[in-house]
């Protein structure tokens, strides 16, 4: 099997370290990085970590380390190409033997055409000293001399087939042009003209430094506005952000801002703000989001202040927060962008701006606060309601009650009433299938409720294993702690057979059981294979969950028992109870 260079990166680019990580241990976020316990040595406080913006891991406790490969290697116990094609069958990218020369060729043609953009952005760059206009242009937008050239602008003729010429005299074929999307082929003639003509010129260049397309300007107010080039082998929309090769650059960048123009990025950057990206006016997608992800967690949207650009704003937020990132919204004046915006009133107010850059629910909160009368009682309800509809899909209970808080105070309404109202809702969507939960609902599949019962499965079969840490396990929780019953009846036949000091043997424990039925179930269970785990690790984790699981029934019995008392009039005690699963959800934090 025949690996290249550029498969490799394509392996690695497509693997998101992350992501494969939290396919085997659920990881936690630190900082900028996650952290979780090392599945290569025995610890019991975590010390493995693994950088998304790296795409590296490591642990300082045995010294492990290396990228989504080695990570895949030492997981799976594969040999380096083994792991390649494990990766590579993960995101679906086909690398059989019969593919070889294909991929050959599939290469040779991404390199012609990185090329020919690379000399035809140089051709623009030349271009804008051939004519007074591009600059003059350029310079009335503020742009700088020293700006221009690190973003390569550029300017394309006003000519059919100056680009054209130029290519072929560098020996680029016709073909390649217009695999380029540089030229067309003209409908009346049997030639092919330069796509791009009297406009400003904007190369879009790739995370490993290729142009791989371009937008381009008028210099006017004609149609349209921008032109980009077409889909091609090397560009493909939707999945690149303009301006990620300059963010990739700096280190420990705190959040990086989504905007939507190349001005916005450009102007953005020449006043300092050198964290500023576009999604280049397409609909924001789920691509881009686990691009912008690698390199911070906090996403700045900072859209235009129009209604198509609020619209916008609403998509890009609910996909950035369905790929886990933590995202604000930055406004600018009505009618501005924040081109015109940083111009105007400087870099230090753009910066103000984003110090008060508000979350995706304070930004839902405050559109639809807009339109109401605090003093009015039928908008406070209407308040009430809408509000809740935002909270619902919150999973945080520190952050649901912080904007309780808050809101409560500034519209008047009880604290304890908008938890009531917000409980109804939640009880209501739990059931029918709500277009606002789908994100929640997905996430509870992926983690089930089942997570319980495997700990307690995995605690069993440990028992199995080593009579020294089954007694271990029976010192920290006793039988009754587990929740399934045949589960349970299990756990007190072995904490039984513990007491008489001696090995235990699944077949014993299971002739205990009174019928057939249930030890064939009790096999099963029994059988259950750990997973290549060290095993102290997995009961302290196991534990963890079925404690988490008992605290999390814990409130919800609560929660309901509260609702009921809320709604036969007894708030005193429903206050009660309510503070009582803040102090739980509290400690659980
Ligand atoms: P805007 O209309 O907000 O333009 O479109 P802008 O970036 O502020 O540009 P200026 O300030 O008028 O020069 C935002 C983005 O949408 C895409 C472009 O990527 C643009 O930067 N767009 C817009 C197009 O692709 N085609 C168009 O005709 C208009
Ligand atoms: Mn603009």
């Amino acid at each position: 099997m025949f690996f290249s260079e550029q498969l490799i990166s394509e392996i690695i680019e497509k693997n998101d370290i992350v992501d494969v990580i939290s396919g085997y241990m659920s990881l936690k976020k630190n900082g900028t990085n996650y952290k979780c316990l090392c599945p290569f040595h025995s610890e019991k406080s975590p010390s493995f970590s693994v950088s998304s913006t790296k795409q590296i891991f490591n642990c300082f406790g045995c010294g492990v380390g290396g990228n989504v490969i080695s990570f895949v290697q030492k997981m799976e116990r594969l040999e380096f190409v083994e792991a390649l094609k494990f990766l590579a069958d993960r995101a679906h990218i086909e690398v059989s033997d019969t593919n070889n020369e294909q991929q050959l060729k599939k290469l040779s043609l991404y390199n012609t055409l990185y090329k020919i953009n690379q000399e035809t952005a140089r051709f623009f760059y030349s271009n804008l000293n051939k004519s007074k206009e591009p600059m003059d242009y350029l310079k009335g937008r503020g742009l700088n001399e020293q700006t221009i050239k690190s973003f390569g602008l550029g300017y394309s003729l006003n000519a059919w087939s100056s680009l054209q010429n130029h290519l072929r005299q560098k020996g680029f074929s016709q073909d390649m042009m217009q695999k380029a999307g540089l030229i067309a082929k003209s409908e009346k003639s049997s030639g092919y003209y330069d796509k791009f003509r009297n406009r400003i010129m904007f190369p879009i260049i790739d995370l490993k430094g290729n142009v791989i397309a371009f937008g381009g300007r008028v210099m006017d107010d004609s149609k349209p506005k921008y032109l980009n080039s077409p889909e091609t082998p090397i560009f493909h929309k939707g999945e690149n952000i303009y301006g990620l090769n300059f963010v990739k650059k700096q280190q420990n960048i705190e959040n990086i801002i989504i905007v939507e123009g190349y001005m916005d990025v450009i102007a953005l950057h020449q006043y300092g703000i050198t964290n500023a990206v576009a999604s280049l006016g397409t609909a924001f997608t789920e691509n881009q989001a686990k691009l912008l992800k690698r390199f911070s967690n906090e996403i700045i949207i900072a859209y235009d202040a129009d209604v198509a650009g609020q619209s916008a704003t609403l998509k890009g937020l609910a996909i950035l927060e369905k790929e886990g990132c933590t995202v604000k919204v930055l406004t600018v004046p009505s009618g501005k962008d924040p081109d015109e915006f940083v111009r105007k009133e400087g870099m230090e107010a753009f910066k103000s701006r984003i110090k008060n850059s508000v979350s995706l629910i304070e930004y839902k909160i405050e559109d639809v606060k807009k339109g109401l009368d605090i003093e009015n009682i039928q908008d406070r309800i209407k308040f009430t309601k809408e509000f809740s509809m935002i909270l619902k899909d919150i999973e945080s209970s520190v952050e649901v009650d912080a904007y309780i808080k808050k809101y409560s105070n500034i519209m008047r309404v009880n604290e304890t009433a908008l938890y009531s109202e917000l409980n109804r809702l939640k009880e209501k969507h739990k059931n029918g299938n709500n277009k606002h939960n789908i994100v929640n609902s997905k996430k509870e599949e992926q983690k089930p409720k089942n997570a319980e019962l495997i700990a307690e499965i995995y605690l069993l079969n440990i028992c199995m294993y080593d009579l020294n840490k089954a007694k271990n396990i029976f010192n920290i929780i006793n039988p009754e702690s587990f929740r399934n019953r045949l589960n349970k009846e299990i756990a007190y036949i072995i904490a039984e057979k513990l007491k008489e000091e001696k090995s235990l043997n699944a077949g014993e424990v299971i002739s205990k059981l009174d019928d057939a039925e249930k030890q064939t179930k009790a096999a099963k269970i029994l059988s259950y294979e750990l997973p290549e785990k060290e095993l102290d690790g997995l009961i302290q984790s196991s534990i963890d969950i079925m404690n988490k699981s008992k605290e999390e029934r814990k409130i919800e019995e609560l929660t309901s028992s509260m609702n009921e008392l809320f709604q036969t009039g007894e708030k005193d005690k429903a206050n009660e109870i309510f503070n009582e699963i803040k102090k739980l959800q509290r400690i659980r934090k």
